[in-house]
Parts: C-alpha cells; structure tokens; sequence
C-alpha cells in the first residue's frame, strides 16, 4: 500500500556530494505514492543532472528564478504554494547560510523564503563546516526565527572526503519514513510540543589512549524509544554514548563519550523538558588520573594491576532531584536476578517515578539483542510488555505510556 499518496513534495537539492542520494530519495517517494517537483542550485546540478531528477519525478526540473517559460507555467510564488512539504536535502552549509541571512538571489531560496508550508531540512557537509561556530550560529537562528522548521540529521559517520564525524546526509529511507509519519492521516501525536531528553547506549571510561571500561550496550533500545517520541510529536534530544547506530530521523543526537560528559549533555538540555528515558547503561566508575601512554604490562613487570576508580556520577538520581526537573523521570534497570524487587528499589532509591525493568544477561534479549522485554514498575501498579523486537516493544511502551501514564 502506498502511504503518500496525493501528497506534494517540493524537493530543493543543495550543490553537495550527497545530492547523488536525492536520486534514490525521489523514487522512494514516487514509489510510495506522491507527487514530486525538484528544484535545484547551481551547485546541485553540478552533482547530478537535472534530466536524472525528471526522469524519476517525471516532471521538468526547476533551475531558474529569472526564466520566463518556467514562470508562464507555474510561477516560483506559485511554485512555493503548492507542495505540503518542502525538503531540502542536500541542505549545504551555503544553502542555510543563505537561508539564515534571508537571501532570494535564486530560486530556491526565493521559494523557501515565499513558503507558508513546513520545511524540512536534511544537512550535509563535511564535518568540520557542520561544527564551525559559523554553520552552528546560522542553525541557531534558523531554528529560533523559524519554530515550525524541523531538522532532519544530520548523521555521524565516514564521510565522502574520508573523514569522519558529524555532517552525513540521513539515507533517504529514514526521510521517506519520517515524512510518511509527519504527513499521513493516521498519525497520532499526543507528545506534539513537548520535549523529550533520552540517554542511550554505553559510557566508555579511559583507561589509557587505547583502552577503557564499558559495557555491551548497544544503545538499540534507547533509539528505538527515542524514534517512536519522534514519531509520536515530541522534539526528542538523544544523548547518546558510543553505539554503531544512525540518528532516527527528526532526532538531535548529541554523541558523548563518558558518563560525566553525558551528565554535562543531559544538563543542557534539561530546560523546559516534559520527560527524561535513561536508557543507557553508564558505568559505574571511572579512572580519575588517565594514563597519557598506553599501560605497558612487560615495562611495569605487572602481575597484577589495581586502579583506583571513582564512582561516576549517576545521572537519572540527578535528573530526578533536579531544580528543573521534568514532569516524568524514567529510568531502566537492567538486572541479570532478582528482577522485580531490585528494579521497585531502585526505582524509590533514585527519585523516578517509572522505571521500566529489562532481564540482562541472556543472548537473546536485553543488553545488545534485537529483542526485549519489559515490566512497567510505577509507584501504585505494574505493566509487562512481551518479550519482542525492540522497534515494536518501544511502541508499545510509548503508546501505553501516553494512553495510560502522561495524561494523570
Ligand atoms: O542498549 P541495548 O543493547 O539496546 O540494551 C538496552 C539496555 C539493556 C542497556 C537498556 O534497556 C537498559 O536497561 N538500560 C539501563 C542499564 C543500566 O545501567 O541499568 P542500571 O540498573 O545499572 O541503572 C539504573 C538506571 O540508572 C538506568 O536508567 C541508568 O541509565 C541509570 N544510571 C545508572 C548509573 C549512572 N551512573 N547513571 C545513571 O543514570
């Protein structure tokens, strides 16, 4: 079944290395049913050829601001009325940088600017111009002068130029899914409005330069959570520790390393924040004096090593004891016995007023399996969620969660 279906998509490509992406997304969304136009910059159709894009959208594609048969046949006014939703992807760091000084000196811009419509945008560009203070300064005043106008990515990851960090172009699939989920009748979105602050994955703590302490986390089951607040309506921060995973479309991920550093993150975004999930698993200490070389067991004659840990702090008891504190604090336990009557204590003993209680320790389920299951502990009665894939059993827990627990 197609789920766009009579939906209009006004696609803007950017002039970056991921426009060649914008191919695949076009099909997908023709695929799934909707109507697509294409515009491009200069620079976008230097990266792609504009008759690839009409043939997939199989329509002509729009180039010119100033070109007079394009505008006897619909004009770029026109052109910005039309769609339901307007997506840039690429969205270069020339492309925001225009945006965000009110630039219409092409017809991209030109159209964003004249759009009443939402506007997505999906960024890419290497990883040092994502993390320049400039391209930050410009994000910033995009997202304040323009509330309505949602992020999608970007990723972590390897990058065309071979480096490696933020500034990867979210794969067209996780576009597809995010604009079927935000335009499609049957979404629901009672978290529309609110924001929602999740810790996921492991904490790693530095030994030496090559080593340190963590656990196995994979931090699947804090971004399945963390997806399904997105799909749900919420504005969801993702702090996450090291994990192999993508950013869940329409997510701000914040990548941490350490457990003190993701207590640092989870402060920052605490204001104004209706819940907090602490799904990662933080490790309990850290080594307060970091070898700067590696340890080197033949030189030190060791037969034994003894390190002098420190407890880390534990985020969701501060959370819970927080000054802004959010209406609903939610923690995890994880325990490989005794289950139940550890996850009720520790549920009083940190201040949550959820905690939601995962077996570990077995192959198939909890920590870093794709499956899982759940007990609900709440202060006045309990809920258990089968053992299932961690996608359908965070759905689960958030449409229970907003049926049963938010509205009181
Ligand atoms: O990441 P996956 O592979 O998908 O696995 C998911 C999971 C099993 C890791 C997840 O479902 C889970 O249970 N996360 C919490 C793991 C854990 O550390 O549990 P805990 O019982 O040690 O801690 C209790 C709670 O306190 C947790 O919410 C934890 O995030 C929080 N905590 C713990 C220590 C600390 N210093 N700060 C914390 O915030």
């Amino acid at each position: 079944m197609v789920k766009l279906a009579r939906k209009k998509i006004l696609l803007g490509i950017g002039g970056g290395i991921a426009a060649y992406k914008s191919a695949m997304l076009v099909r997908l969304l023709v695929a799934q049913g909707a109507e697509v136009r294409v515009v491009m910059t200069k620079g976008g159709q230097a990266f792609i050829q504009p008759l690839t894009l009409q043939a997939l959208s199989g329509h002509p594609v729009h180039c010119e601001l100033l070109d007079p048969e394009a505008e006897a046949g619909m004009g770029h006014i026109e052109l910005s009325r039309w769609p339901d939703l307007i997506l840039l992807a690429p969205a270069t760091a020339n492309l925001l940088a225009r945006l965000a000084a009110g630039m219409a000196d092409e017809l991209l811009t030109t159209l964003v600017l004249a759009a009443k419509v939402p506007v997505w945008l999906a960024p890419a560009m290497n990883q040092q111009m994502w993390q320049a203070a400039v391209t930050q300064r410009n994000l910033h005043s995009l997202t304040q002068l323009n509330p309505h106008w949602q992020f999608l990515g970007p990723d972590s990851g390897s990058q065309a130029c071979g480096e490696v960090g933020p500034g990867r172009m979210l794969e067209p699939q996780a576009m597809v899914e995010a604009m079927i989920a935000a335009l499609t009748a049957e979404a629901w979105q009672p978290l529309a409005g609110k924001k929602i602050l999740l810790t996921a994955g492991p904490t790693q703590e530095p030994l030496d330069p090559v080593r340190f302490l963590s656990n196995h986390s994979s931090g699947k089951m804090g971004y399945a959570l963390a997806e399904q607040c997105q799909a749900l309506g919420a504005d969801v921060v993702l702090i996450s520790g090291p994990v192999e995973l993508a950013c869940p479309a329409g997510v701000q991920r914040i990548r941490v390393q350490t457990a003190r550093e993701m207590l640092a993150a989870v402060e920052q975004h605490l204001p104004q924040c209706f819940a907090f999930f602490a799904a990662a698993a933080v490790a309990d200490f850290y080594l307060p004096e970091v070898a700067k070389h590696k340890l080197k067991k033949a030189e030190q004659q060791l037969d034994s090593l003894t390190l002098n840990l420190l407890p880390n702090p534990d985020i969701l008891a501060t959370v819970a004891g927080h000054q802004q504190r959010p209406s609903w604090v939610i923690g995890f336990a994880a325990e490989t016995d005794n289950l139940l009557p550890h996850a009720r204590a520790k549920r009083v003993r940190k201040g949550a007023d959820l905690i939601l209680a995962n077996q570990v320790g077995m192959f198939d389920s909890g920590m870093k399996a794709e499956n899982n299951a759940i007990t609900l502990i709440a202060d006045d009665h309990e809920h258990s969620f089968a053992m299932q894939d961690k996608t359908s059993l965070a759905k689960e827990v958030m449409t229970y969660l907003c049926q049963q627990i938010f509205r009181n």
